[in-house]
């Protein structure tokens, strides 16, 4: 029954604590998914390396802070196999042999590849596994057969690699996988409190769970309408991150209050924050209190990851006597 479903994978670098823009970006949409698809949610750990091979000693830590926002969010062990790369390690396995046919030119042109080397320039990522990262990335994919993998703008180029990748597999070795397509769920834009992309990199954060003083604190020390200098200027919404999170938050209602009456200056900003908070300190709080409930009790954590983590090594290893079937790599 359930294989029918779509198969749906989706991973994430074990970096801390997740933010909202976490929330709205990519966890929301995941705890969707998990209703009608076969769904592997995986701490992407060895990914984590490609960038902080220097400092590992952050990444189990991070790993169980991150399993443990995941369900507080509403994802649901029982739904969804949640579970550990690098615990599986026929995720090695099937990145060795896809390395076999993947041309270096299909990495090096990748965009994401040039531009971070361009713009990571504190570290040395002229590294192997660097440029690997989405021959990596495509081994987490197809060892579960997904065709779906919701992913943001940024990992296109990968899933597009990962396509091609999948399909010189089929080629050379017969057809074994299928070839995964990009799941764009209009990902609401989440701004941090600097006005920039909410992220973890830049400080900006607001935590998921964050306790109602400290949300408080930064959703009212947060930048707005730059333009927007005095009470009685007509403000843009639309390029406020206060806005962004009205919509993600509110309800309709109160998003067009926002709306108009930003634009008319009818409101000042201090109004329209307070506004927020009224719904956002109850979430918050609410997810505090799971976390908190969640963070008592490790040992549960640990073993519903261990569970899902058990389910995903028997799809994985399915998939891999294909792969050596395929290539002729069986003792008879
Ligand atoms: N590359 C993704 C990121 O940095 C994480 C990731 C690793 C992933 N493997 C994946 C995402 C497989 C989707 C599918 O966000
Ligand atoms: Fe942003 Fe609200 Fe101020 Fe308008 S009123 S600029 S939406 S905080």
């Amino acid at each position: 029954m359930s294989e029918q479903r779509p198969i749906v994978v989706s991973g994430m670098r074990p970096t801390g604590r997740l933010h909202l823009g976490h929330l709205h970006g990519a966890l929301a949409n995941w705890v969707r998914l998990q209703e009608e698809n076969t769904c592997f949610f995986f701490s992407a750990d060895w990914h984590a390396l490609t960038t902080n091979y220097h400092d590992t000693a952050i990444i189990k830590p991070a790993e169980r802070e991150m399993f443990v926002d995941f369900i507080a969010a509403g994802v649901d062990p029982e739904k969804a196999t949640i579970f550990v790369q690098s615990e599986v390690k026929e995720h090695a396995e099937l990145y060795l042999l896809l390395g076999m046919i993947t041309p270096l030119g299909w990495l090096e042109r990748s965009p994401s590849y040039k531009e971070m080397r361009e713009n990571i320039t504190d570290r040395d990522l002229a590294l192997y596994g660097f440029l690997g990262y989405p021959v990596l990335m495509t081994a987490d994919i197809i060892l579960y057969k997904a065709t779906r993998v919701p992913v943001g703008v940024d990992q296109v180029p990968h899933l597009e690699l990962s396509r091609e990748i999948a399909r010189r597999f089929n080629h050379h070795y017969g057809p074994v996988f299928p070839e995964p397509q990009p799941l764009l769920t209009a990902a609401p834009k989440i701004l941090g409190t600097d006005g920039r992309k909410m992220s973890k990199s830049y400080g900006n954060t607001i935590d998921l769970g964050e306790s109602a003083e400290s949300t408080t604190k930064k959703i009212m020390g947060m930048v707005t309408d730059p333009a927007r200098k005095r009470r009685q200027d007509p403000g843009n919404p639309d390029v406020c991150g206060i806005f962004y999170l009205h919509k993600v938050t509110s309800d309709a209602e109160t998003i067009s209050w926002v709306d108009v009456n930003c634009r008319s200056a009818g409101i000042g900003c201090v109004d329209c924050k307070k506004k927020l908070l009224e719904k956002l300190l109850p979430e918050q709080e609410r997810m505090r209190e799971r976390r908190e409930a969640l963070l008592a009790r490790p040992g549960e954590v640990d073993a519903l990851v261990q569970l899902g983590t058990s389910k995903a090594r028997a799809v994985a290893a399915r998939s891999m006597d294909e792969v050596r079937a395929a290539m002729k790599l069986k003792l008879a």
